[in-house]
């Protein structure tokens, strides 16, 4: 009986750590490698390497995320790609641009729900962890 009950101690919090990691991973859709999915795969590729459908229509290609920080001295260059991604700033001074200004496409409604700034800035925060989890 001792040795029962001494285990079964350890089975409570294990099965509790358990569902936690579980939950977590099938908690829905805002999680960045769906967002990226969702909304960048089109023109950069499923993953991230450059060769979306939109790749071949476009203009100016878009490079392969994968080598964002090896293309700048191996540092991923984190506020850049923010500001990049959302793109606000930028569009207010008419850079040549064919990538969605993402922090105009985030503030749109979703549904019902319009979102707010904080909505918008962890989607991009969100979608550029992701980016950085992919750099090789
Ligand atoms: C309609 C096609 C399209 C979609 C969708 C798109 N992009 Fe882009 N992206 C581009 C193009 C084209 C460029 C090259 C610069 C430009 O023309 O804007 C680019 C450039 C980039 C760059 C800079 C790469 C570098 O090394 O200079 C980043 C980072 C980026 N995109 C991230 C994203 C993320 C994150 C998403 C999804 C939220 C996304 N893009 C969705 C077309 C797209």
């Amino acid at each position: 009986m001792t040795s029962v009950s001494k285990s079964s101690r350890w089975l409570i919090p294990s099965l509790a750590a358990a569902f936690l990691v579980l939950s977590c991973a099938t908690t829905p859709a805002n999680d960045g490698e769906t967002l990226f999915a969702r909304n960048c795969a089109n023109c950069h590729g499923p993953y991230g390497e450059g060769d979306g459908h939109g790749a071949v229509v476009m203009n100016i290609s878009p490079q392969d995320l994968r080598q964002i920080a090896q293309r700048n001295g191996g540092i991923f260059p984190r506020d850049a790609v923010v500001s990049l991604v959302d793109g606000r700033e930028q569009s207010k001074e008419h850079f040549l641009r064919e990538m969605p200004v993402w922090g105009e496409q985030f503030a749109q409604h979703q549904g019902d729900v319009q979102a707010t700034e904080a909505d918008v800035q962890a989607k991009i925060n969100t979608i550029v962890d992701y980016l950085e989890s992919i750099q090789h």
